[in-house]
């Protein structure tokens, strides 16, 4: 039945695709006029008749919309609310007596097609392609206002418009691409599903510095592709070149579905035909596209003929859906270090390259590459590039294959285990205990050798040079070094602890260079810890120094001498993000902010879930978000926690110290769990967003003393342009990061997001939920 229907739309569409539409002669369409898809009246048609606004078929049914009308195909330039349902032949198209356009469905729903408060007494299609509503002689609304993923001559893109692409040549809903014309003047291609970061452009205009900055892009009657400057000269983005032999041609430029920004001619050869021809691509791969391939798969093949494959252990999301992206096919995940290289192998890829974010790089040579991944049980990829060894966790996007990338990537695959005949659960429980058991064994093994290497370390500490030189570098698990330092060489390499850098709750920081390396550090001298003893201040230490990722500040070493405790850091020159944040000539444009937040949040993920034993930092706040010399941000003075508050004492000492971004459960005496840390990191992302610090008495409103409630007012409000004051921020952007700043700093632990949520969602790959309120300075007992 809805197979036959179907087809008699089909039937129908194409029967009247050309006969029913009707040219208008005196180019004004009155009120009370009405359009259907199975009626006389499919479209109004320009004076030329070459342009059209009415039903087109898509899918079983219609949509309303602008196209270029004739053969080979009509080409959609405008669509009306695209991402509504298509229609069936039941619906009509009303410019009604009152003087407002909308289309009405078969149930009876009428949704607005123009959005305008004022009444029209006309209606237009122009030959330019723009279709328009008059009240007199003024255009109230126009199709050209709001383009979908085509700009025609005469049409203007400004700030804060984009393109968008759709979803396929015959799906005219809002794709996988966007193309905005950004308040800096420059129009990036981003895919829709990101944060529109640096890292996730894959074409720009480049109209963004001096006088090149730009203000709108158009096309001209030529053809030529142009971008409106600041200064009187518009620069030339493109040309077109096809000779048409001085007939008809209309041009238009295209963010097309598989995200490339083309430029395109038709040429009218008779009555209704058109030569279609590309004058311009923006890229000529589409593997170029960043996105093209979703998560966990990668995009093959040159020019237009790209594909996307999964990665080796990953199956597609939707099989018969190449974009869909690919997830980790694995029955069992275990995670226990010494039994996996019997269910675990690696497979080799030359010439991959995606995103690069690894927790970890190894100096390693080829040949171990894969197996030090085969033994990281986090690890499902190893990239041997620039010889080194990076280790990666999935998801990975942006993947393709590049004949210029000199890397062989191995991914880590579950082998599939030779079928027992019977009795299978139970051996692989007793399988599963063995393993956790010598696991257990293994560690502590680890942990004794480690133990007797400290306390011959200690024992001969004062010895000779060259006893220095073999065993003053304490080598833990792998790839791991940590230095031991005695108080003495500390007070040499500070100059008798002269330069401070800064002093924070834990205590002073000195600059100094460590003999030999002439490597500049920081020296951060505990002042508050308490006297643990050393073996337990060992054991901590050993934890921070397991730690490697690039938004953590690395610890190089330590001493630790009666009561003295040292911990010698990488110096990082461009100081806090406190500094940065809070100093008005400082402050970071808008997307560098936005990347600052994520770098945080990676930084977190790892301290929560990917190094070996779970850290919960406790005290993250600007002050302890450190900035590198390529202005990365590196989260500093985590796993101090346990030395600095233990359950006893936490509260008072740790209040006093980072009022505003401790969790309301430090106060309440309630457990501490890891959503303390995605509190704190909620405060600091408001601050980021802000500029300014939570907690500030010299505010024009009592209202604005506090930032996370005051940001919840402007959010409930709708005024989110208050929070950043006279700075030019995407409202989109802006109310994604403020929604995600207001969940984290819920009240209720259970409530905030875990941090791989929260980086999803900062990444734009997933949606975000409307937070709940929050009551203001809520301290419950
Ligand atoms: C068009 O694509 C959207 C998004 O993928 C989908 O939801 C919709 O069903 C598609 N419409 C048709 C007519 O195929
Ligand atoms: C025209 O439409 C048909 C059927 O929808 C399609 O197969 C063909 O590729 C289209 N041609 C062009 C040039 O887009
Ligand atoms: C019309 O526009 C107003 C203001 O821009 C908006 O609030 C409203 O949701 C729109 N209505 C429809 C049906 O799109
Ligand atoms: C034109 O717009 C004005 C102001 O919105 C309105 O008062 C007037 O009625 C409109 N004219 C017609 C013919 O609808
Ligand atoms: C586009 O901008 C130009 C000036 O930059 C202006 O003359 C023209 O009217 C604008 N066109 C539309 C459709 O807004
Ligand atoms: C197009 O017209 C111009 C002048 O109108 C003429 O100089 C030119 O030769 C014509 N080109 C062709 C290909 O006919
Ligand atoms: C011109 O139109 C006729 C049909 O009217 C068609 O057969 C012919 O192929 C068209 N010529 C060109 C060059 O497209
Ligand atoms: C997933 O893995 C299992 C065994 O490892 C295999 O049998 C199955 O075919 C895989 N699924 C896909 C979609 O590749
Ligand atoms: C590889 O590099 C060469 C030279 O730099 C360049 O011409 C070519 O387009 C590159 N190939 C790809 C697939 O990027
Ligand atoms: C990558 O591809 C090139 C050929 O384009 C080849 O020479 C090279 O060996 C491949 N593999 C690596 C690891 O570079």
């Amino acid at each position: 039945m809805a197979l036959a229907s179907g087809l008699l739309v089909l039937i129908l569409s194409i029967l009247f695709v050309e006969a029913r539409t009707q040219p208008n002669q005196f180019g004004k369409i009155p009120l009370g006029s009405q359009l259907s898809p199975i009626s006389e009246t499919r479209s109004w048609l320009s004076p030329s008749g070459h342009f059209a606004f009415g039903f087109f078929s898509q899918g079983n049914g219609f949509a309303v919309g602008i196209w270029v009308v004739g053969q080979p195909n009509n080409t959609v330039v405008w669509t009306a609310n695209r991402d509504d349902e298509p229609v069936s032949f039941g619906a009509t198209i009303h410019l009604s007596g009152e003087g407002k356009l909308f289309l009405r469905t078969e149930q009876g729903n009428e949704n607005l097609i123009a959005n305008v408060s004022e009444v029209a007494d006309s209606a237009s299609m122009l030959d330019s392609g723009n279709f328009v509503l008059f009240n007199g002689s003024s255009a109230i609304w126009q199709s050209f206002d709001h383009p979908t993923d085509t700009i025609l001559v005469g049409q203007n893109l400004t700030f804060n418009d984009k393109l968008v692409s759709s979803v396929s040549s015959s799906n005219h809903s809002s794709g996988r691409f966007i193309l905005p014309l950004q308040t800096d003047g420059n129009l990036v291609a981003y895919p829709k599903k990101s944060a529109s970061l640096s890292v996730d452009a894959y074409w720009s205009s480049d109209t963004f510095q001096g006088d090149k900055k730009g203000l709108s892009l158009y096309l001209n009657n030529q053809g030529f592709l142009l971008m409106d400057t600041v200064s009187t000269k518009p620069v030339l983005l493109a040309r077109s070149s096809y000779s048409c032999n001085n007939k008809t041609t209309i041009f238009r430029a295209t963010l097309d579905a598989d995200g490339i920004f083309r430029l395109y001619s038709h040429c009218l050869e008779n009555k209704t035909s058109w030569i279609v021809h590309i004058e311009w691509s923006a890229l000529n791969d589409q593997c170029n596209v960043l996105g093209f391939c979703d998560f966990n798969s990668y995009c093959t093949g040159k020019g237009t003929n790209a594909d996307c494959s999964c990665y080796p252990g990953f199956a597609f999301n939707d099989p018969s859906e190449k974009f869909s992206g690919c997830y980790k096919n694995v029955t069992e995940s275990f995670c226990t270090g010494t039994d996996e290289g019997e269910m675990y192998d690696v497979i080799t890829m030359e010439n991959i390259s995606f995103e690069r974010y690894s927790y970890s790089v190894l100096d390693t040579k080829k040949e171990n590459c894969g197996l030090s991944c085969l033994e990281d049980c986090l690890c499902d990829v190893a990239l041997y590039i620039n010889e080194r060894c990076e280790k990666y966790t999935a998801p990975l996007r942006y993947g393709k294959k590049d004949i210029n990338a000199s890397s062989i990537a191995f991914f880590k695959v579950q082998t599939t285990p030779a079928a027992p005949p019977m009795g299978q659960t139970v051996i692989t429980e007793s399988k599963k205990s063995l393993i956790v058991f010598l696991a257990i064994a293994f560690g502590a093994v680890t942990f004794l050798c480690f133990v007797i290497a400290i306390s011959t370390f200690c024992v001969y500490r004062d010895r000779t040079f060259l006893y220095e030189k073999l065993s003053g570098i304490i080598s833990l698990a792998g790839d791991f070094t940590l230095r031991s330092f005695s108080y003495s060489e500390l007070e040499k390499a500070t100059g008798g602890f002269a330069e401070e850098l800064g002093r924070g709750s834990i205590g002073a920081v000195y600059k100094g260079t460590i003999p030999g390396g002439d490597r500049i550090v920081a020296v951060k001298r505990l002042e508050k810890v308490l006297d643990e003893g050393e073996k337990k201040f060992r054991a901590e230490i050993t934890v921070i120094g397991q730690t490697y990722h690039r938004n953590l500040v690395r610890l190089l070493g330590f001493c630790v001498e009666n009561s003295r405790r040292l911990l010698v850091y990488e110096y990082l020159k461009n100081g806090t993000l406190a500094d940065l944040l809070f100093h008005s000539d400082k402050r970071p444009i808008w997307k560098e902010r936005v990347r600052i937040a994520m770098e945080i949040a990676r930084g977190i993920l790892y301290l929560h879930e990917e190094c070996q034993a779970c850290i919960i930092h406790c005290n993250i706040t600007p002050r302890n978000i450190l900035m590198d010399d390529s202005w990365i941000a590196k989260i500093s003075d985590f796993g101090l926690s346990k030395l600095l508050y233990p359950d006893e004492i936490r509260s008072s000492m740790a209040l006093s110290q980072s009022r505003g971004h401790l969790a309301p459960e430090w106060q309440n005496n309630a457990s501490v769990s890891v959503k303390a840390d995605i509190y704190s990191f909620g405060v600091v992302l408001l601050e980021i967003i802000c500029c300014r610090s939570s907690i500030e008495a010299d505010v024009s409103a009592p209202d604005e003393m506090n930032l996370s409630s005051w940001a919840y007012q402007c959010f409930a409000a709708g005024q989110l342009d208050k929070l950043v004051k006279d700075e030019d921020v995407e409202l989109e952007s802006l109310e994604r990061m403020v929604k995600i700043g207001l969940l984290c700093v819920q009240h209720d632990p259970a409530l905030r997001p875990l941090i791989k949520n929260v980086i999803l969602m900062l990444e734009g790959s997933k949606d975000i939920p409307t937070p709940p309120s929050i009551a203001p300075f809520c301290i419950s007992s």
